[in-house]
Order: structure tokens, then C-alpha cells, then sequence
């Protein structure tokens, strides 16, 4: 198991170690941005990453070895048929390429195709640099990665368990119980806690702070070709960064951005946790981060490709636009801030013995 040295590679100076096969379409030695005049600047006064969560220090291997199968095991659905990982897979850039989540009793089919009896009201959110992160959700409705762990878990749409069911199932595979064990030394028993701190341990892995923009960031402006340089300053032009701001090209701001609404689905955002009428239709500036893969885009995935949502944001602001500019944003987000080197790693096979989902592209 590789997550922890991952991490570490990725947190310090590793020039090379873009996500294996990526790194030739998101790192593509072009024109230097020197030729665009800019000598390696930012649009913006750099900042540095805050520090990872004192959670996440002393956490035992075992606990995120235990996390990544969990994450991946339908043995935590009523329909043994549905896993976290049938809405968050590393094949969609740990979304599900579906407009909204499809949930239990719908097979074991992930991906496009994906049909059932249980469509939830939004769009499976991407799942990268959790770790840092003060709320949780499109509306901000949850704080830590234990507590939203539980919430698809029990939700009759998602997964459908309860916390009995989850425990009963879980001690029957002597496996489960010897990693329990492993994985909480001074707690060592199947408890729907654990459960929730293993789930959370897994996915504070999911870092992306290596993308061809960060390494820019750190001097080598030879990373990012002239379209993606220009992209970037005029990402910077348009204010797109006052939310989506860097490093982590998100913020724990909430705004109503006038996506389509879908019929039939109520959703009123961050309202519904804050009971302020003024937040109706506001949602969180989300991660653009990985997010070439998560199409469609949205709270309700309403828009389909990067470059209609990025043309989207543009018609919510002031400034008059273009083609090309559109364009030139498409291509600093979808290509200058990708590093899936700390993905999901999904198992060759599971404790429980149950198959894992079958993530069909549909074409
Ligand atoms: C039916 C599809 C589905 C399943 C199954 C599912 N999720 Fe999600 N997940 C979603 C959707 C949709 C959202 C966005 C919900 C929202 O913001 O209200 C989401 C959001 C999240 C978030 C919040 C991300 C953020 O940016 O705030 C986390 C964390 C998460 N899921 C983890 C999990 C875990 C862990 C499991 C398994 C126990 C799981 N999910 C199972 C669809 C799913
Ligand atoms: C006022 C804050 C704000 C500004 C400024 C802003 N955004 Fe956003 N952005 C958001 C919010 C909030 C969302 C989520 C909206 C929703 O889903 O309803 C979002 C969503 C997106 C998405 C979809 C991401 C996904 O995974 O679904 C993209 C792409 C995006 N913004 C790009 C941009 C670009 C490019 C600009 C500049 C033209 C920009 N944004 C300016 C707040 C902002």
C-alpha cells in the first residue's frame, strides 16, 4: 500500500510524479509562458497550502488499508449491490458521470448508464483535498468526513443500512474484524464509529496538490504552455478566482450562480441549513481541481462539458467575454490544475466476496 509515501511525495518536492500517463496531456513541455512575457508570474500573490489536519497525523496504515476497502465494499448496502464507490469512482474523477447520483437497486452497473429507482437531487461531488476542508456538502450542511460518512450510509436513496445491520454484517467476515482490530489498536471492535473514522482516514488521502500549476507555482514556468498561462491570467481577469481561489481553486463561499433547475427536484442550497431566506439557491464554490473527469458540472449536473460550465460562470459576471477566452479557461482548469496521483485505488477483491461495481464508460 503506497497512499502514505503518496502523500508525502506529493507534499514535498517531487518534480516528476504526475498521476502515470498524465502527465504527457497535463504537462506537455509547449512554448514556455516566458514567451508570453510573464516570466513565471502568477495573477496572484502566491499562498501556500494550509497545513494538513492534526487528524491526520499517527493515523495507523491499517486504518486507511481498511477505509480503501470499505469505500469500495457493497457489503455496506442493502442491495449488496452499491458502494461508495458506485457514485465517487477513480474512473470519473471520483464522481460518477451521471447528472445526479443513482443509488441502491440499480445493479451493479456505475457510470452513464446508470438507472434505478433511486435518483438523489444532486450531482455526486468530486472528492479531493476533503482533508482541508471547514464544511462538507454543496450547502455546507456537514463539518467533518466522520459525521457525512454516515449520511449515504443510512440514507434510504443511497446505501439504505442501518447501524446494527452494519456492524452484524461487517463481525460475520473474520477479515473485517481482524483489521478492525489492526486499524483501531485502542479501540479495537466493528462499531459504526470505526466505520465512519476508517471511511474518513481513506478519503483525507485524496490530495491534488502536484498539478502542473502548482509546479509552476514553484518556479518551473516551462510546465504550463502559452494557452495555459494565458488561461490562467485571464481566469484571474475575470474575478473567477475570488471563489475559486488558489491554491485550492475553491472557498467556503456560497453563491447562487443561476444554474438551470431541474422539474420536479426541490433544492433550495445552503438555505436549508442556514434557515436564511437570502441563501436560497446558493451553493458552495466547489474544487476545480480534477475536474476534467467529473462532467456533468453543477449541483444538479445540469451542464454537460467543462467548456459550457466555464462559459456559464463567464455569463454571471461583468466583464464582456469571448470564444477564445472561454477557451483559454477551459484549458488552465481542465488541464493545468490536474494531479490524480492520490486517487482511489480500487481493490482486485473484497473481504465480504461481494463483486465490485462495474464502472461502464457506455459507449
Ligand atoms: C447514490 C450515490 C452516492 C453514494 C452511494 C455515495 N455518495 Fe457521496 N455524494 C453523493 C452526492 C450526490 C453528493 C453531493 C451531496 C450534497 O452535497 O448534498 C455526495 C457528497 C459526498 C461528500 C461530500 C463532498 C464535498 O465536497 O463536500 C463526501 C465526503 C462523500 N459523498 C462521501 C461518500 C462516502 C464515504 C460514501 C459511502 C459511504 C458515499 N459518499 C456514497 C453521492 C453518493
Ligand atoms: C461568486 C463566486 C464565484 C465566482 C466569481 C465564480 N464562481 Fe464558479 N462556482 C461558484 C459556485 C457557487 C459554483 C457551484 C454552483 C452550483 O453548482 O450551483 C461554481 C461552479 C463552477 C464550476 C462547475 C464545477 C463543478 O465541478 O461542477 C466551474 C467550472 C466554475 N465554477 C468555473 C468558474 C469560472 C471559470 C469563473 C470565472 C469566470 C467562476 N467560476 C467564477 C462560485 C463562483
Amino acid at each position: 500500500m503506497l497512499i502514505l509515501a503518496a502523500i508525502a511525495a506529493s507534499c514535498g518536492d517531487s518534480a516528476d510524479s504526475a498521476g502515470p500517463g498524465d502527465s504527457a496531456d497535463s504537462a506537455e513541455p509547449g512554448d514556455p509562458a516566458d514567451s508570453a512575457g510573464r516570466g513565471g508570474t502568477t495573477p496572484w500573490p502566491l499562498t501556500a497550502f494550509p497545513p494538513l489536519p492534526e487528524v491526520m497525523k499517527d493515523v495507523p496504515e491499517a486504518r486507511i488499508e481498511l477505509g480503501n476497502l470499505l469505500f469500495y465494499d457493497a457489503i455496506l448496502s442493502i442491495d449488496r449491490e452499491t458502494s461508495c464507490s458506485t457514485c465517487h469512482s477513480e474512473r470519473w474523477g471520483l464522481s460518477d458521470a451521471l447528472r445526479r447520483g443513482v443509488g441502491q437497486g440499480a445493479g451493479l452497473r456505475a457510470g452513464p448508464g446508470r438507472q434505478g429507482p433511486n435518483t438523489v437531487r444532486r450531482n455526486s461531488s468530486t472528492l479531493f483535498n476533503l482533508a482541508f476542508r471547514e464544511t462538507l456538502l454543496l450547502d455546507g450542511g456537514a463539518q467533518t468526513l466522520e459525521e457525512q460518512a454516515l449520511i449515504p450510509l443510512f440514507a434510504d436513496d443511497e446505501l439504505g443500512l442501518d447501524s446494527e445491520t452494519v456492524v452484524s454484517e461487517l463481525s460475520a467476515i473474520p477479515e473485517y474484524v481482524d483489521m478492525f482490530a489492526e486499524a483501531f489498536p485502542d479501540n479495537p471492535e466493528v462499531s459504526i464509529d470505526n466505520v465512519a473514522a476508517a471511511l474518513a482516514a481513506y478519503q483525507r488521502t485524496f490530495l491534488s496538490m502536484n498539478a502542473s500549476y502548482d509546479k509552476y507555482a514553484e518556479g518551473r514556468p516551462q510546465v504550463l504552455t502559452e494557452d495555459m498561462t494565458e488561461g490562467m491570467f485571464r481566469f484571474a481577469e475575470m474575478g473567477c478566482n475570488d471563489c475559486h481561489a488558489p491554491p485550492l481553486f475553491e472557498s467556503e463561499t456560497f453563491a447562487n450562480r443561476n444554474v438551470p433547475e431541474v422539474e420536479g427536484v426541490v433544492d433550495h442550497g445552503r438555505e436549508e441549513v442556514t434557515k436564511l431566506p437570502e441563501d436560497r439557491g446558493k451553493f458552495r464554490a466547489v474544487t476545480l481541481r480534477n475536474i476534467a473527469f467529473t462532467e456533468p458540472y453543477f449541483h444538479n449536473g445540469t451542464v454537460d462539458s467543462l467548456a459550457d460550465a466555464v462559459r456559464h460562470e463567464l455569463e454571471q459576471g461583468d466583464e464582456p467575454f469571448t470564444d477564445e477566452d472561454v477557451r483559454l479557461i477551459t484549458v488552465f482548469i481542465g488541464k493545468a490544475l490536474r494531479d490524480e496521483s492520490n486517487d482511489a485505488i480500487r481493490p482486485a477483491s473484497l473481504p465480504s466476496g461481494l463483486p465490485l461495481s462495474i464502472d461502464d464508460p457506455g459507449q
